[in-house]
């Protein structure tokens, strides 16, 4: 099997395991449940959930207790997203290749919506704990799954990156601002495969670091097709930094600074995967495979 049928079968697993921890759309609070879902399955790279079971596996990880938090940081991801595209945020009125949650269900659902997903990605990742051998560890997962969604994680760097919209700065603060609204997701994606399969501390760190450069790399690319791609192609609005006056590395430094910038921190990552001993193929070839995302 060449690289792009792997990404695609692994791809579908994540898709089925997710699958099953939809909420069912049924009581008095249907109209939520049906945003939550609507918005969850239109899709996505569904690359978080993806990295943390690769993570997972290399660490040596076999057990079901991967997958209530595979699906946790899916639901965790997608709320992030459904707020970013209100009104009061980045007002944009389409995710995934389909129109946004608030655009079809209102924004008061749109925002219900989102919360609705993230408390349900605790109550998800919980459950877990129902069948364990370790609770401890699932501890320590949930730990790192709320800190990193949290103000020290993405919540975070979302305030700091709508306070500075307007505003003229420069890379010191920017970095803070991807890593903490991107690269904190995938940070926790690594650190709780890692976690999970029970590898040492050193490997957390290491794995931390390393999704730390995914994330801002990861940014990087966003912020490029933000201004080369087309809707079409991305499923959500092109120009959508420029309509709010954000400071981006292309505003920074341009379209090929930006590039070479991706390639540098991505580089940085994958020779750092490299170190860990096991069969890293798989995701080096992914990390490589984003460096020139199309999507
Ligand atoms: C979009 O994330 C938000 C950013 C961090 C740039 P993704 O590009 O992973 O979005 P989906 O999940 O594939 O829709
Ligand atoms: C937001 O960054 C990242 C999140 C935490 C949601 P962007 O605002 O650039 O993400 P897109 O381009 O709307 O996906
Ligand atoms: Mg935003
Ligand atoms: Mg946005
Ligand atoms: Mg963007």
């Amino acid at each position: 099997m060449n690289f792009k049928e792997q990404c695609q079968e692994k791809t579908a697993y994540v898709e089925s395991i997710l699958q099953k921890f939809l909420p069912q759309e049924e009581g008095y609070q249907k109209t939520v449940i049906e945003a939550m879902n609507y918005s969850l399955t239109a899709g996505g790279k569904r690359l978080r959930p993806l990295l943390m079971l690769e993570v997972y596996r290399l660490y040596g990880g076999s057990g079901d207790e991967i997958e209530s938090f595979m699906a946790a940081l899916e639901m965790i991801h997608t709320y992030s997203l459904v707020h970013d595209d209100l009104p009061a945020m980045d007002n944009d009125e389409y995710r995934r290749g389909r129109k946004t949650t608030h655009i079809v269900y209102g924004e008061a659902m749109g925002i219900l919506a989102g919360d609705g997903l993230l408390n349900y990605a605790f109550e998800t990742a919980a459950g877990a704990f129902a069948d364990t051998a370790d609770p401890a560890r699932l501890g320590k997962a949930l730990q790192i799954l709320s800190k990193k969604a949290g103000i020290y994680g993405m919540i975070g760097g979302q305030c700091v990156d709508i306070e500075s919209e307007g505003l003229s700065f420069g890379q010191e603060r920017l970095d803070v601002i991807y890593q903490l609204k991107t690269s904190a997701l995938l940070e926790a994606a690594f650190m709780i495969g890692a976690v999970l399969a029970g590898a040492p501390e050193d490997q957390i760190v290491l794995v931390e670091e390393i999704a730390k450069d995914v994330g801002l790399a990861f940014q990087i690319q966003d912020d490029i097709l933000d201004v080369t791609s087309t809707t079409e192609q991305l499923g959500k609005p092109v120009h959508s930094d420029e309509k709010n006056q954000k400071v981006t590395y292309v505003t920074l430094i341009g379209i090929e600074k930006a590039k070479e910038a991706v390639e540098q921190i991505s580089g940085r990552a994958i020779e750092k995967l490299a170190s860990i001993k096991g069969d890293t193929e798989f995701l080096s070839q992914l990390l490589q495979s984003l460096i020139n995302r199309q999507k």
